[in-house]
């Protein structure tokens, strides 16, 4: 059963590079992004992972914490841990799952067998502190994924859950956002007492609340 937008997360005991977790345990209060690749010691995931790695400050930042999956065994997960050191310098700073039985790729939909019926799609699963599903993107083998795109749209999350607004194409931290449309003018002289720049009744942007 594919996951949605809004569902809960389905909950979840692995075995990890760091040790046996429990999803819910391990996030806490805070947001995570489970993400999977299709196999170890291959070449685009190895530049994913390395990649992930080199931005862990910037999801430590957001409150954000990292969990990789295949369905690779942990003593090939630790052998290519060294690959990914020497290759893309940096180590592994985030957990990696080796889901040898596929319970969690089944549980969350990761195996798609038009695409490959025994390795993991590049799926991603942003949940947030509620344990909510609020974003996934799903990506063939062939195509690395920007995660630089997804610390943008966590930060369009985390703006979204706590003001009124949402963000416009391409928008990044600290540019214009659009007040919703559920909000009437009215309100919006209370949320908004700077004023609003309106190009359409629809379409009224403020400032970044939190910049
Ligand atoms: C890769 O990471 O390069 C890759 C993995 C599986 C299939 C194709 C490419």
């Amino acid at each position: 059963m594919a996951i949605r937008l809004g569902d809960t997360a389905p909950n979840f005991t692995a075995e990890t590079t760091e040790g046996k977790l429990d999803l819910y345990d391990w996030m806490g209060d805070g947001w995570a992004v489970l993400f999977s690749h299709p196999k170890d010691y291959t070449p685009v995931c190895t530049t994913e992972l390395g990649q992930v790695a080199h931005l862990k400050p910037r999801f430590d930042e957001r409150n954000i914490k990292v969990i990789g999956l295949s369905v690779d065994t942990i003593e090939e997960h630790h052998g290519w841990a060294r690959d990914i050191e020497e290759t893309q310098g940096v180590a592994l700073n985030f957990p990696l799952i080796a889901d040898t039985d596929r319970a969690v790729s089944f549980q969350y939909d990761m195996i798609h067998p038009k695409a490959d019926d025994t390795l993991t799609v590049r799926s991603v699963f942003v949940i947030d502190p509620a344990k909510k599903v609020r974003l996934t993107l799903t990506y063939p083998a062939s195509t690395g994924r920007n995660f630089d795109e997804i610390l943008r749209t966590i930060d369009s999350l985390q703006l979204t859950s706590n003001h009124q607004v949402a963000t416009p194409v391409n928008w990044n931290h600290g540019d214009d956002v659009i007040i919703v449309p559920s909000i009437s003018n009215e309100e919006a002289k209370t949320k908004f007492p700077g004023g609003w720049r309106e190009e359409k009744s629809y379409l009224r942007y403020v400032p970044d609340p939190t910049s």
